[in-house]
C-alpha cells in the first residue's frame, strides 16, 4: 500500500514536471492541395486569367457558356490585370456553383513573390465563401514551366496566409478547411515543386508558432523541447545544452543574461547533415523575453511584444526544418542561444563583467543589450565546436536598425561580398530584403575601459555588429538585424497577423544559393 502511494506520488510528480513543458508540436496543415491533369465538379471554379484576356473559352465549355462568361467579362471590364478578381455565379451547364476569375497579369513577368501574394488574396477571398471544394484551373497558362512555377507559388502563398495561431483560444475559430484541387500542365513537376514549398511553409509555421509564444510559455527550455519535437522526426540531430553545461564550457556571456531568472539559459544545436564537409551555421538570437533587465524597458510600448525577441532563433530552427523537410543535400546547423532577460536578486547588473566562451571579457554597459551577449557565445560555439565554414547570425538586435531602415529591409553587416550577394538575391526572391550597412570605420566603438569590450556603443546597430564580429574570428560571417521585421500588427499578403516567421524563407533560400555558389 505504502509502495503504491509512493509510486503514485512519483507518477504525479513526473506528470506535473512535464506538464510545464506541455507545448505540443503538431505539423500545421493549413491547406489541402492536390494536383491533377483534369477538372472536376466543385463548389467553385477558380480560373487564373492572364492579362489582356478578352475572350474566354475553356475546353468543355459550350458556346452559350463562353458567351455568358465573356459578356460578364466585358461588363465588369475585367482584363486579367494582376490581382483583379471577378466572381460570378457559374453559368447553367457548368458543374460549379461559383466561377472566380483571378487576374495574374503577364505570366512571363509574374514574380514568385507576386504569385504568392495572389495566392494569399485568393485564399482570403475563398475563406469568406461557403465553398468547400475548390477547383483551380491553370489552362490559360500555356507554357509548362511557367505553369508549374505559378500554380505552385500561388498555392504556397495561400498556405502561408492560412496559418492561424490559435493555441491559446479555448474555442478556436474553424481553420480554413477547403479542399483545393489544381488542374495543372505537368502534374509530377507541380507535385515535386509544391512539396518543396510545403516543407518551407512548415518551417515558417514553426517559426511563427515559437515567436508567438508568450514569454512564460516559450522560455528557453520549452523553446528547445518544442524544436526537438519538430526536428527529430525529420532526421535532424538535436542537442540541447543546459545551464550547467553552458557554464562548464565557459559560456558566461550566454549564461549571465538569464542568471536572474528561474528559467536558465539553454543552447540548442540542430544539425541537418545532408552532405559531408564543414557545416553552414545559422545562429539565431533566442531571447525568449526581453524586460531589459536592470536597464528595464520602462514604457509599456517598448516591453509589450518582447516575447518576439526569439524570432532569430525561431528563424534558424524553421530554416533547418525546411531544409530537412526538403531533404536538401546540404550540411547545415542551427545554433540557438536561449535566454530570458529578467530581474531578481541574482540578476546581472549594469557594469558587471562576464567572461565569454572564447575567454574574452565583456563589460555590461547595458543589461538591455542582451542579444549580442548570448549571440557572442552562440557564434563562438559554431566556430569553435562545430567548425562551421560560414556563419550567419540573425537577431532582433537593435532599435537603431528600426530607426534606420524601418521594416522594409533588414540590416546586413558583412565583409564578404559572396555572402552579401547571395543574401540579397535570396531576400529579393522571397521579399525578405536585406540592406548592407558598413562595418569599416566603427572598430573602436565597443572599447571598454575595464574589460576587453563593452556591449554598448554608438551608432547602435553598428555597435551590435562590431561586437559580434570578434566572436566569428576568421570564419566568414554575416549578421542580420531583423528588429521590427518579425511581427505584423495586421495581416498582410502572405502573412497572418502576429509573428510572420521572418528569416525562414530568407535563410532557406540563402543556404541553397550559397551552397551552389561554393560548388
Ligand atoms: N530586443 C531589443 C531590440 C528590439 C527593439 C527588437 C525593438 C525589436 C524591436 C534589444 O535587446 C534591445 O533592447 N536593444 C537595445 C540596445 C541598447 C540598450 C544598447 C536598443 O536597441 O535600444
Ligand atoms: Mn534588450
Ligand atoms: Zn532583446
Amino acid at each position: 500500500m505504502k509502495k503504491l502511494s509512493l509510486w503514485c506520488a512519483a507518477a504525479l510528480l513526473s506528470i506535473s514536471a512535464s506538464a510545464s513543458l506541455a507545448l505540443t508540436a503538431q505539423p500545421y496543415i493549413a491547406t489541402s492541395v492536390q494536383f491533377h491533369q483534369t477538372q472536376q465538379k466543385a463548389d467553385m471554379l477558380v480560373l487564373l486569367v492572364p492579362a489582356d484576356t478578352t475572350e474566354l473559352k475553356l475546353s468543355g465549355w459550350s458556346r452559350a457558356t463562353s458567351n455568358q462568361v465573356n459578356r460578364a467579362l466585358q461588363v465588369a471590364e475585367f482584363n486579367g490585370k494582376s490581382g483583379s478578381k471577378l466572381e460570378l455565379v457559374a453559368p447553367v451547364g457548368l458543374e460549379y456553383g461559383r466561377l472566380l476569375l483571378l487576374g495574374i497579369g503577364n505570366p512571363a513577368e509574374l514574380s514568385r513573390a507576386k504569385a504568392e501574394e495572389l495566392g494569399a488574396s485568393l485564399g482570403v477571398h475563398v475563406n469568406d465563401t461557403s465553398a468547400k471544394q475548390v477547383q483551380v484551373s491553370s489552362q490559360l497558362i500555356t507554357d509548362t514551366t511557367l505553369n508549374t512555377e505559378i500554380t505552385t507559388a500561388v498555392a504556397h502563398g495561400m498556405e502561408l496566409r492560412n496559418y492561424r495561431f490559435d493555441r491559446f483560444k479555448s474555442k478556436p475559430a474553424a481553420r480554413p478547411a477547403q479542399q483545393y484541387r489544381w488542374q495543372v500542365a505537368d502534374v509530377a513537376a507541380s507535385q515535386a515543386r509544391y512539396q518543396q514549398l510545403h516543407a518551407l511553409a512548415q518551417g515558417v509555421f514553426t517559426a511563427r508558432e515559437l515567436t508567438n509564444l508568450p514569454g512564460s510559455s516559450g522560455y528557453p527550455e520549452a523553446f528547445a523541447q518544442y524544436a526537438r519535437q519538430v526536428l527529430e522526426p525529420l532526421g535532424v540531430k538535436v542537442t540541447i545544452l543546459g545551464p550547467e553545461q553552458i557554464k562548464a564550457l565557459g559560456m558566461g556571456s550566454l549564461y549571465g543574461v538569464s542568471q536572474g531568472s528561474d528559467k536558465k539559459a539553454h543552447l540548442l544545436i540542430a544539425h541537418w547533415q545532408g552532405a559531408e564537409g564543414q557545416p553552414i551555421a545559422l545562429v539565431g538570437k533566442g531571447n525568449t523575453f526581453d524586460t531589459g533587465g536592470y536597464n528595464l524597458k520602462t514604457d509599456s510600448a517598448s516591453i509589450i511584444r518582447m516575447h518576439s525577441d526569439k524570432a532569430g532563433a525561431a528563424a534558424v530552427v524553421g530554416a533547418v526544418q525546411a531544409l530537412a523537410g526538403q531533404k536538401a543535400p546540404i550540411n547545415v546547423v542551427a545554433v540557438a542561444p536561449l535566454s530570458i532577460n529578467m530581474i531578481s536578486g541574482d540578476a546581472q547588473l549594469p557594469g558587471d563583467v562576464v567572461t565569454a566562451g572564447d575567454g574574452s571579457t565583456i563589460e555590461i554597459g547595458s543589461t538591455d543589450a542582451e542579444g549580442r551577449l548570448i549571440l557572442a557565445d552562440g557564434i563562438w560555439y559554431a566556430r569553435e565546436h562545430l567548425k562551421a565554414r560560414v556563419i550567419v547570425d540573425i537577431a532582433t538586435l537593435t532599435g537603431a536598425k528600426v530607426g534606420a531602415l524601418g521594416t522594409v529591409y533588414s540590416a546586413l553587416f558583412t565583409e564578404h561580398s559572396d555572402i552579401e550577394q547571395t543574401l540579397r538575391q535570396a531576400g529579393e526572391r522571397v521579399q525578405e530584403r536585406v540592406w548592407r550597412l558598413p562595418l569599416a570605420g566603427y572598430e573602436e566603438i565597443t572599447k571598454s575601459r575595464i574589460a576587453d569590450r563593452i556591449n554598448t556603443g554608438s551608432p547602435g546597430a553598428q555597435a551590435g555588429a562590431i561586437f559580434l564580429k570578434h566572436f566569428a574570428g576568421d570564419t566568414p560571417w554575416a549578421h542580420i538585424d531583423i528588429a521590427g521585421d518579425a511581427f505584423n500588427a495586421a495581416a498582410k499578403g502572405i502573412h497572418p497577423e502576429g509573428s510572420n516567421g521572418y528569416g525562414v524563407r530568407l535563410l532557406t533560400e540563402w543556404v541553397s544559393l550559397y551552397q551552389q555558389s561554393a560548388e
